[in-house]
């Protein structure tokens, strides 16, 4: 990851304002940033670690572990709560086998939370590996299931 990190820079330079984009750069990569990466990162853009640390951890979006083979996401925003979203949020940890925010141990699949995939109105909603998936129930859960088995 060390020649992203550097063809990053040489790119677009090494200035603070590089961060964010050149972590999304890095996740786009390799699926997470590696904890072992923040003090090259830090050098690469003369920033502190802990500057580096506090970006990566203040925005859920950056996961510093390997995602799952598959991953599902669940809303918890309020519209697809009103409708049911804990119930399948629950339904959905029992069917996967893993909890909430963890990569099952296997590598399989990862259930993570998302916060409103603007489909208010066809809610409960999911996204499977991307894929936006609407009035999710019981039934739709089981199909989820067979397919990040795979
Ligand atoms: S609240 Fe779930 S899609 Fe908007």
């Amino acid at each position: 990851m060390d020649e992203v990190i550097e063809a990053w820079t040489t790119r677009y330079g090494a200035t603070r304002d590089q961060l964010l984009p050149m972590l999304h750069a890095i996740q786009e990569e390799a699926g997470y940033v590696d904890d072992a990466l923040v003090p090259v990162i830090a050098k690469a853009l003369n920033i502190s670690r802990a500057d580096v640390h506090g970006v990566i951890t203040f925005y859920h979006d950056f996961r510093r572990t390997p995602p799952g083979k598959h991953m599902v996401k669940i809303c918890r925003a309020e519209s697809c709560q009103s409708r049911g979203g804990a119930k399948i949020e629950a339904a959905a940890a029992q069917r996967l086998g893993v909890a909430m925010g963890e990569t099952r141990a296997d590598g399989q699949i990862s259930l993570e939370a998302v916060y409103c995939l603007g489909l208010c109105a066809t809610g409960p909603n999911a996204m499977v590996d991307g894929r936006p998936i609407s009035r999710v129930d019981e039934k739709v859960l089981d199909r989820i299931a067979q397919e990040v088995a795979a």
